[in-house]
């Protein structure tokens, strides 16, 4: 299978919230506000080809046909604990979509991603699976969520991100070359302890104020 597609979201307004989130000077509560923001806006880019279909309806002066989303549901799904910031942003774009939520910490020492909580709705195959962490560093608790969510069922998985690794990016391609990436920018490299440079630092510090 060829390696999944990387869209990168060049919005303006995608790219001058990243700056200001990049900043570090700004504050805890400025870092979470735009966080869900982008989500919002990502939001608005991971879901432009869902499928529509024509109903019927009657306007008040007439009857009509109307496009309406068609086909599979939508999933939300957060890695714990930094993917909860784009969660709000995204469900009040699409209020209906059910949640899964995925525990996984970093292991210092090894970087390897650890499970800790799972839990999903049951009917994962009929859904449409939106994957979210804000970054995508050494790509191992984006496939590890991944491979969570494909043992438990899931078929349709798209993942977005606010910043990646090229590191991460071929590494999430070769274990999901199905499952297409959107992401804000694609930065230089990742350093020794696997942070994103020039990043952002630690997403789910900035956002909760825990360092
Ligand atoms: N996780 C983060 O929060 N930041 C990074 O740079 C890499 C992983």
């Amino acid at each position: 299978m060829s390696a999944s597609a990387v869209n990168l979201v060049s919005h303006p307004l995608v790219q001058h919230k990243l700056t200001l989130m990049r900043d570090r000077d700004r504050s805890t509560k400025g870092f979470r506000e735009l966080l869900n923001e982008i989500g919002m806006l990502l939001c608005y880019e991971v879901t432009r080809d869902l499928p529509l279909e024509m109903v019927n309806i009657e306007t008040p002066l007439l009857p009509m046909k109307a496009p309406k989303i068609a086909g599979k549901k939508l999933t939300f799904a957060p890695i714990l604990r930094a993917g909860v910031g784009f969660l709000d942003g995204m469900l009040a774009l699409v209020p209906s979509a059910r949640v899964a939520h995925i525990g996984l910490y970093r292991d210092p020492q090894s970087l390897q991603a650890v499970e800790y909580y799972f839990k999903a709705p049951s009917d994962l195959s009929d859904r449409t699976v939106i994957l979210m962490d804000p970054m995508l560093a050494t790509g191992n608790s984006a496939c590890a969520a991944a491979s969570l969510l494909k043992t438990r069922g899931a078929r349709d998985i798209r993942f977005v991100c606010l910043l990646a690794a090229p590191e991460g990016i071929a590494h999430f391609q070769s274990e999901h070359p199905d499952v297409p990436v959107w992401t804000a920018a694609v930065d230089d490299r990742l350093n020794d302890h696997g942070y994103i440079l020039p990043g952002l630092g630690d997403a789910g510090d900035r956002m909760y104020g825990t360092k």
